[in-house]
């Protein structure tokens, strides 16, 4: 089953959020992610935006979105998308109808691109400013063709100030809705089976992409369209590069392995980390290393529950890691956790893996986030990552992948059965 699980409703409900934002002197302009080159005329893989996901449902490349307030609360919505092309279709499958469009996202006026600039023009006459993504995250990307688009348009509209869309967009994701949770649920089960599967066929002399592998075939398998992130499955001293995803290793006896993973669901992954020991049975120093990980991320998740910031979370994540690491020997100050724990404890999780959120602004009840501790010991081959995802809930946290075994006990009794 592909089919998007996500109501027409659930895109409908976020627009008018998102429309009450709006102010009447204003305009917002969302558009699919751009398709890019692999090779020759290959692509690469394509994932739509997740603002423009989250606002429409469409998952097509080349549409767009205009949102025009009006007096007492009258929003105009307008959809583009690609015209059908009988060409293309021989070559690629069906297009995406007007018709499609306007039962997946709950639209009424759905038009081809060709009138985009058109309706642009005509819809900003009495506005001031143009709510637009402006991609402006990382400095060294290629600019895209939104970005050509955006910089014609000031050219071609000096007067229309363009503004960050996000600021409006990203506190609204912050919170999860039921639908979402039910999507998040599902994803964390397939991850779950996933990781069972591997537990069962892991061996010494298995290569780490054997294990890549398996994941693949079990995400595909039970529905995801892809990974939600490349996945990490790192052996031995390989665990202690945080996002080791190479992959080409061989396992070997006594080692253990980290696989840090998730299936992308309908648009949202799980974000699991578990660590195995190769042939089924952790050493003493290995179960040293692994519960003291397991205590900082249970007493963390002991203690989450809304009301602080993320930066306020790190700050406790980082005394209970110095306190709980200090005391099994791994540092001999508890100030120097950062020196074998080089990482935050988590982030917030959605439609983006490293999903929105500002760091600064109280936690509330519906934020989906990970808790994953770390231990990395290079000299000794060893690192450690235990991670979950949780639901912020009104008094603490429900733990989503509380059923994927955790517990060295429990590891060693699912390997040996
Ligand atoms: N799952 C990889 C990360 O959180 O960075
Ligand atoms: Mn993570």
């Amino acid at each position: 089953m592909r089919n998007s699980v996500l109501p027409a409703d659930f895109f409908v409900k976020n627009r008018q959020r998102l429309n009450e934002k709006l102010t009447v002197d204003s305009l917002a302009l969302m558009q699919s992610s751009p398709q890019t080159i692999r090779n020759a005329d290959a692509l690469n893989l394509w994932r739509q935006d997740s603002d423009f996901f989250y606002f429409t449902g469409i998952d097509y490349p080349d549409c767009s979105l205009l949102l025009v307030p009006g007096i007492e609360g009258k929003t105009e919505e307008y959809l583009f998308i690609p015209p059908v092309d009988p060409e293309l279709e021989k070559w690629n499958g069906k297009m995406l109808t007007k018709d499609q469009a306007k039962e997946i996202s709950g639209i009424k006026n759905v038009l081809f691109n060709d009138s985009l600039l058109n309706s642009l023009f005509r819809n900003q006459k009495w506005k001031e400013i143009l709510y637009c993504e402006l991609n402006d995250y990382f400095p060294n990307q290629p600019l895209t063709p939104q970005h050509l688009f955006l910089t014609d348009l000031r050219n071609r509209l000096p007067g229309l100030q363009q503004k960050k869309l996000n600021l409006l967009t990203f506190p609204m994701r912050t919170v999860k809705q039921h639908q979402e949770i039910e999507v998040i649920k599902q994803a964390t089960l397939i991850v779950k089976s996933a990781l069972e599967a591997v537990m069962k066929k892991l061996k010494p002399g298995l290569m780490e992409f054997q294990i890549e592998a398996e994941l693949t075939y079990q995400y595909i398998y039970n529905g995801c369209k892809r990974h939600g992130f490349d996945p990490i499955v790192a052996s031995g001293k390989n665990a202690t590069v945080l996002h080791y995803i190479t992959n080409d290793d061989q396992l070997k006896d006594g080692e253990l392995v980290l696989i840090d993973t998730g299936g992308e669901f309908q648009m949202y992954s799980a974000d699991i980390t578990r660590v195995f020991p190769v042939n089924g049975t952790f050493s003493e120093r290995q179960k040293e290393c692994y519960q003291a990980v397991l205590d900082v991320n249970k007493t963390f998740i002991d203690q989450l529950k809304p009301g602080s910031s993320w930066n306020q979370l790190h700050k406790l994540a980082g005394e209970i890691t110095g306190e709980i690491y200090s005391k099994c020997g791994f540092i001999d100050d508890p100030t120097k956790h950062l020196g074998v724990s080089y990482h935050r404890i988590g982030h917030h999780l959605g439609l983006d893996i490293h999903d929105v959120g500002n760091l600064d602004e109280p936690l509330e009840p519906g934020a989906v986030l990970t808790v994953e501790p770390g231990l990395y010991l290079p000299e000794e081959g060893i690192g450690v990552r235990i991670e979950d995802n949780v639901l912020l809930t009104e008094s603490g946290c429900e733990v989503l992948s509380a059923d994927i075994p955790k517990e060295i006990e429990d590891i060693e009794a699912f390997m040996g059965s």
